[in-house]
């Protein structure tokens, strides 16, 4: 059985593309990819059809991770298309739950964040990079990598 697995952040340009790109690869890397079926989006629609932040790809790049998905906006259909629903910051769980109660919460996926799966249990939010500098990225990346490894991890025991 397909696990669908949706990724979501404000601008769907740097943290929620990186996330779907890093799980790409490590499912890969695993060759667990044929049960998975993966995909970002944004909270916001300032960005829609855009490629990810340039700055955002050359941090990925120098992991050899490539990130290729354009940026779209959560959809309400989104919500009972995929079984998970990972989220980056307080402020994204925050909306993704408002729009689960425009459908009553009459909804199959699960709501969490992602760090629920990082491995340090102090770090709950990812944070935005997008007016910081190169450093904001490589942090970014790491605890993405981090809690994605977690992850994969978890969904393989369940
Ligand atoms: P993201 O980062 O949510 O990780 O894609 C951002 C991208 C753009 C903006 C904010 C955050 N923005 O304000 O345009």
């Amino acid at each position: 059985m397909l696990t669908k697995i949706l990724f979501v952040c404000l601008g769907n340009i740097c943290r929620s593309p990186a996330a779907e790109a890093i799980c790409l690869f490590k499912l890969k890397q695993q060759e667990l990819l044929e049960n998975f079926q993966v995909d970002s989006a944004g909270t916001g629609a300032w960005h829609v059809g855009k490629e990810a932040d340039s700055r955002m790809k050359d941090a990925a790049g120098k992991r050899g991770i490539l990130i290729e998905s354009k940026a779209r906006q959560i959809t309400l259909d989104d919500l009972n298309r995929f079984d998970l629903i990972l989220t980056m910051d307080n402020t994204n769980l925050k909306d993704v739950e408002n729009l689960a109660d425009e459908l009553n919460s009459q909804i199959s996926s699960e709501i969490r964040p992602l760090l629920f799966y990082g491995s340090n249990k102090n770090i709950l939010e990812v944070p935005d990079p997008y007016y910081g500098g190169e450093k904001g990225f490589e942090e970014v990346l790491d605890l993405l990598e981090d809690a994605i490894n977690g992850l994969i991890l978890n969904l393989n025991e369940t």
